[in-house]
Order: structure tokens, then sequence, then C-alpha cells
């Protein structure tokens, strides 16, 4: 019976079509753009690049975004409540808008929190790198949480090492200085690994590691070195960086609803990352604020993945039917007749719309009337069904008084091997969709 029904290619793309047709004037190609999204950029820029967040996007982006084309005068708030590494937040430093962010991943929190610190004692760094990088190595008596990735990941000796580093570093009283040898060594496990982040999910690679001593020297060389350059003191505005759910905002965000002029953003791509596992091995050696490691065992980290926005296979909890857009209800009918390589799927789908629904519902509440919005996600086909992410979030959007003002196509992506054979090539489309806030009683044409 499903054989039949997909050789007679009876499943409708009418709603889809619809929407694709009622946006076609916003739809705007832009592929120069496609070299500012990921990190490769930021891999030469200081500061930007003391921890390779690969989901990141480039402080280029931001700074084309912000000072091109918006053009905000100086003292207008910029907000990233899925903020990662803080590229949007330190973009804005630099360029002198004061910013705030969000994140729910600790390592991000983290690895943001101390890429925007603003003054540093270089001389008591450099002095405390020193000891520390002198100290003789002893057994600190404890041990990783037994996941099965880390002993993978990780051979034993590498394990001591990063254990006894992270102790040494703990009993550093300054906060800065300790959070920036911190995060020198968190930012060195992946090459003391067996492990890459290179595809969706950490990948488990046969070169050999290299010495956590060499490659925690090196990398605190290069944090160093980027300190030297800017004296220590990084001349800038405001930003401050918070521990929090984009979809339910925390109370030091909310303290400025209505006061935000302009976000730019990039939420989970549905079905790519589970950050919680291309992080697990950081997020099992940091610690919180009260000295605790944040992963105790795989409990923890499963609370972590629950934690995050839908966007992946494991998501939880079970989506409840919320967002009612047709495009989205054709797709999840399709799937329902197909047979899918993992039935999850379709919960997945709507879970992430659910999340996604609520987070804008954030957003709108947190920018000024006018305000702007700059947000990058992917669309993504399963089964040959095509999801127009872009197109739906823009729907949703609408219901919370953001208006579409273009989708800026930065790239067409080809699918897997195996369906391009089966469905023909149909590229699905990587964007940045603007959005702006209805002026109450304005204009109704905002761009
Ligand atoms: C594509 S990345 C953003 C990268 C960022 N633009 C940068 O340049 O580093 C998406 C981020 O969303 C975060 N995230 C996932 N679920 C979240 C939630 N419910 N609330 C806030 N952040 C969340 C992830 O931890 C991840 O850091």
């Amino acid at each position: 019976m499903k054989a039949n029904v997909r050789q007679l290619n009876l499943f409708p793309t009418i709603e889809r079509g619809q929407l694709e047709g009622k946006y076609s004037s916003l739809i705007k190609e832009r592929l120069d753009f496609r070299s500012f999204l990921g990190f490769r950029l930021n891999k030469a820029e200081p500061i930007f690049r003391w921890f390779r967040f690969k989901e990141a996007f480039s402080g280029r982006l931001v700074e084309e975004i912000l000072t091109n084309e918006w053009k905000l005068p100086p003292d207008s708030l910029i907000f990233d409540p899925f903020a990662g590494c803080g590229t949007t937040l330190l973009t804005c430093q630099q360029s002198g808008y004061p910013a705030i962010g969000i994140d729910i991943l600790p390592i991000a929190v983290f690895a943001s929190k101390v890429k925007l610190h603003a003054e540093y004692d270089l001389d008591e760094l450099r002095r405390t790198a020193d000891e520390l990088r002198s100290k003789p190595f002893s057994s600190t008596g404890k041990s990783f949480p037994r996941i099965r990735i880390i002993d993978l990941a990780l051979p034993q000796e590498a394990q001591e090492k990063l254990l006894f580093y992270r102790e040494q570093i703990s009993n550093i009283q300054e906060p800065s200085i300790r959070d920036f040898l911190m995060l020198g060594l968190l930012t060195s496990i992946e090459e003391a690994s067996y492990t890459s982040k290179d595809g969706q999910f950490l990948r488990l690679v046969e070169r050999p590691p290299q010495s956590v001593e060499a490659i925690f020297e090196s990398k605190l060389e290069e944090m160093l070195a980027d300190l030297n350059k800017l004296d220590g003191t990084k001349q800038g505005s405001k930003t401050q960086i918070f521990l929090g759910d984009a979809r339910r905002l925390p109370i030091q965000a909310l303290r400025y609803k209505g006061k935000v002029s302009g976000i730019i953003t990039s939420p989970p791509y549905l079905n790519r990352y589970d950050y919680s596992r291309t992080y697990a091995l950081e997020l099992c050696l940091l610690y919180n604020e009260q000295g605790e490691p944040w992963v105790k065992d795989f409990e923890g980290l499963k609370n972590i993945r629950h934690s995050l926005l839908r966007s992946h296979i494991e998501s939880s909890p079970t989506p409840t039917n919320s967002v009612k857009v047709p495009a989205l209800e054709e797709v999840l009918n399709c799937l329902e007749l197909k047979q899918l390589n993992n039935p999850r799927i379709p919960i997945m789908i709507e879970g992430y719309f659910e999340d996604m629904n609520l987070a804008t519902r954030e957003m709108a509440k947190m920018l000024k009337p006018g305000g702007l919005v700059a947000l990058v996600v992917d669309n993504v086909r399963f089964e040959g069904e095509l999801i127009p992410v872009d197109l739906i979030l823009c729907e949703i959007a609408a219901k919370h008084k953001l208006k579409a003002l273009e989708v800026r196509v930065t790239r067409y992506k080809g699918n897997s091997s195996q369906q391009m054979g089966r469905y023909g090539r149909v590229p699905v489309r990587e964007s940045i969709v603007f959005w702006q806030k209805e002026i109450p009683g304005g204009n109704d044409d905002l761009s």
C-alpha cells in the first residue's frame, strides 16, 4: 500500500506550494553570504577562535548586518537567544553595541563568558599560567563520569592529566584567571582525544591524540597572544550572557523586555546536531559556579539533552499539536504514510516548531516596536518530503506580530545520495530570515 502511494506520487504539496507563492517576492538569493555562515572565518580572528564551536556563524555576518545593513544607532540593544559561543555578543562588544545573550548549554555560556570578559591582568595571568604548566603531575584520585564515550574518546593518561589540571585550576582564587585557564583546558580536549567534531555528531577518529600538556600549552599561548595584542583590555560596550531557555526567558533577560532593537541569532537546525553529544567531553570536565561537575553521570548528560530545543531525534517531551500551520500539517500527514527510517521523526518535527513558536514569542516580547530580527535557518527533507523551515517560521512569526521582510537564500544544498536517487535532485535552502516587529498604529509597510 505504502509503495503504491509513493509510486503514484499522491503526496500533496499544495500547502507548501502556496506558501512558496505567498513569500516568493521576499525570497532573495545572496549566495555571497554563504562564506559568513559557519565557524571558518572565526578561526583567524583573535578571541573569536578561543573555543571551536562548529555550529557558530562568523563575526563577519553580524558585522555586515549590524553596521552595513541595519545601521542602528550606537546605543541600540542587541539580543541573541541562542548565543552559542557568543559570536553576536562579541561582535557587538567590539562594535560598541550593548548586548545580551542566552544559551541553555553550560559549555556555550562558559566559553562566551570568558571571551566577553572585558579586562584581564595580563601579568598575573601569564604568571599563573606559567606556574600551572610547571607543576609536576600527580594523580587526583578523581575520575570522569562513567559514560561510554569518555573511555572511547580519551586515553586513561589523558583523562588523568585533564583531571589534574582541572583540580589545579579550580584552586585559583581570581575568577577571571581561573575561567581563562579552564577555557584553555576545555578547548584542548578535542585534540587530546580520539574524536572529531567534524561530522553531525562527535566522531571517533583513528589519529593519535596529542598530549594534554602540549595541546594545553599551545592553546594557552594562542589565547595569551590574542590578549597581548589588546594589552589585556578589550574596550567596548557592555555585554552579558546568561544560562537560560529561549522558550521561557530568565528574569535577567526579561528586564530588557521591549528594549531590544535587534536580534541576530541562529537556533539549532532541525535534525542536525545534538549539542549534548557533540560537547559531551567538555560537559563532563566543566565545573559549575559551585565547583561541582555539570555532568556527574549519564543521567546528568541526558537531562541536558532533554533541556535543549527539540531539534533532535531524542527530544523530549512529546509534542501537544499546538502549532497550526497548514504547510506543516501537510508535511506531517505525508510522513504518516511513509516508511520512515526512524519513527520519531514526526515527533521531532512537531516538537521543533512548538519550541520555535515559544522562542519566537519571547523574541517578539523583547523587541521594541520596529525592532529587527535576523535568524539563520536551514530547510530539510525527510523521505522526499521537503520542509520549508524558513517559511513555516515566517508564518509563526506573523502570529507574534513579526512581519517578514526578506528570506535571504545563502546556499542550496543537495541531499543524501540515497534520497537524490529516489526523489531526484531538489535543492534545499539555507537562509537568513529577516523580520520586523509591527509598530502599533504604524504604517503597514514596515520595509
Ligand atoms: C546554531 S547554535 C548558535 C551558534 C551561535 N550563533 C554562535 O555563533 O556561536 C544554537 C545554540 O542554541 C542553543 N540552544 C539549544 N536549545 C536551546 C534553548 N532551549 N534555549 C537557548 N539556547 C538553546 C545550543 O546550545 C546552541 O548553542
